[in-house]
């Protein structure tokens, strides 16, 4: 059987090391696992074990046109998002990724928490298509740069490359 490494601590400092060092340990943990629900749980808890000053990491999932929760940490969420609504819907029709440094001043943004301040969401695409968004969201406004995109899609990369939806 295989266990799960203990969650390395990595020092975000040097984002560009430390997203790389992530990303192995992403691997690591999915490698051998081809259940998208299973990998998607463990993709947002590694995720929040190691990301400084997040407040809610996970997916949603394209069901039947609009997204739905997935596997995620932090506070309950909103369960459907339509793709016209919110960075979530956003990110997924445009098919590619947004960093909001001020989600009070994105139109539409959904509050699922309030404390929330910036967010970025990374659309997941396969050979079949729009399989859905990782969302992470942040209390502290501008808290994702270029790095963190970089970063982030690196590790949605990694969970696609392990996942047979
Ligand atoms: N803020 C998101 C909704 C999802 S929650 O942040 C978990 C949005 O505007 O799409």
């Amino acid at each position: 059987m295989h266990t799960p490494a203990p969650a390395t601590a990595h020092d975000f400092r040097d984002k560009p090391a430390a997203y790389a060092a992530l990303a192995r340990d992403l691997d690591a943990l999915l490698t051998g696992e081809p259940d998208l629900i299973a990998n998607a749980a463990n993709t947002a808890a590694l995720i929040w074990q190691a990301l400084p000053d997040i407040n809610w990491a996970g997916f949603y999932f394209l069901r039947a046109g609009e997204l739905v929760l997935g596997p995620f940490q932090g506070r309950p969420a909103c369960v459907r998002i339509a793709l016209d609504r919110g960075v979530c819907g956003a990110a997924a029709s445009r098919r590619e990724t947004l960093v909001v440094a001020d989600v009070h001043a994105f139109p539409g943004h959904i509050a699922c928490d309030a404390a929330s301040r910036s967010e970025i969401v990374v659309p997941l695409i396969t050979a079949a298509g729009l399989l859905g968004v990782l969302d992470i969201d942040s209390p502290l406004p501008a808290r994702f740069d270029e790095l963190d995109r970089a970063g982030v899609e690196t590790l949605a990369r990694v969970f696609l490359r392990h996942c047979r939806p």
